[in-house]
């Protein structure tokens, strides 16, 4: 049997049964092959080629500016390098919106494309016909609630959401919908830990939080972020588990130096 054969993916079904038995989902975005094959060797469950490549990758100040075939072209990179993990793609900004046709062709085009296993999209029922519409082509859907980045010229800041019951009763009657449309899990964004502990008790599928709280079945951030790559965002519900930014900079600081000392390459290293 080949090492390959042995390896058993992450299936939608199988968040469903980490869900029902307590087994916390750990996720993770990746954007290119070569971090995307480190992240699913190390074990995650789900991997997020999310639109906040625009940010990390393309340095734009907003998620807005991303197109789908930028998007299509990360999936295809990161679907490459994955063997485990569930790989879904954000649809971005513009491509889902409009109308629901609109929306299947994007997701027809991510599916296709990338080879990536579902689509992600933020709103609820602004958004629900092309929820609809995906879903019925047999596209997983991922919902996204909370803070929704692709709506940050609407609410004009990155602050915690649904502090008011008005907007958190909205938040619930989102994420009901969305469960009965048929997605198969939700990301909640900068949500109050406890009304994100009680989406995850009202619903029946899978609840990532990112900034909601620690009652929900799963986790994800933004890779750039834990590793300690990017230095400016700084959140409360952000845990650096690295200082790569410093460890990237000492390499090359080195590099720099042996290359001007004509330290590098030494005998060993040349032909
Ligand atoms: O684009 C993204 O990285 C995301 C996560 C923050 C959930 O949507």
């Amino acid at each position: 049997m080949s090492v390959h054969s042995e390896i058993r993916k992450v299936t939608t079904h199988r968040l469903s049964e980490m869900k029902l038995k307590q087994e916390p989902i750990a996720m993770l975005t990746s954007y290119d092959y070569s971090m995307a094959r480190l992240v699913d060797e190390a074990g995650i469950d789900v991997i997020l080629v999310g639109d906040s490549a625009s940010n990390v990758m393309a340095g734009n100040v907003t998620t807005l500016p991303i197109t789908l075939d930028q998007m299509i072209y990360h999936g295809k990179s990161v679907t490459k390098a994955v063997q485990r993990a569930l790989v879904v793609v954000d649809m971005p900004f513009g491509t889902y919106q409009g109308n629901s046709k609109e929306a299947l062709c994007s997701a027809i085009r991510i599916m296709k494309e990338t080879h990536a296993d579902a689509v992600k999209l933020e709103g609820g029922s602004e958004v629900i016909e092309s929820v609809h519409r995906i879903l019925s082509a047999g596209i997983p859907v991922m919902g996204h609630l909370g803070l929704m980045p692709q709506s940050i010229h609407k609410y004009g800041t990155y602050v915690v959401r649904a502090k008011e019951d008005e907007e958190a009763e909205k938040l619930i009657a989102d994420a009901k919908l969305l469960e009965e449309a048929g997605c198969f899990a939700i990301v909640l964004e900068k949500i109050p830990a406890e009304l994100g502990e009680r989406v995850a008790k009202e619903v029946s599928i899978p609840i990532i939080g990112i900034g909601a709280g620690n009652g929900v079945d799963g986790q994800v951030l933004v890779l750039h972020d834990m590793l300690g790559i990017t230095q400016q965002f700084s959140p409360r519900f952000l845990r650096r588990y690295h200082n790569l930014a410093a460890e990237i900079k000492g390499a090359v600081g080195s590099y720099i130096g042996d290359v001007k000392s004509k330290d590098f390459p030494n005998e060993k290293e040349q032909y």
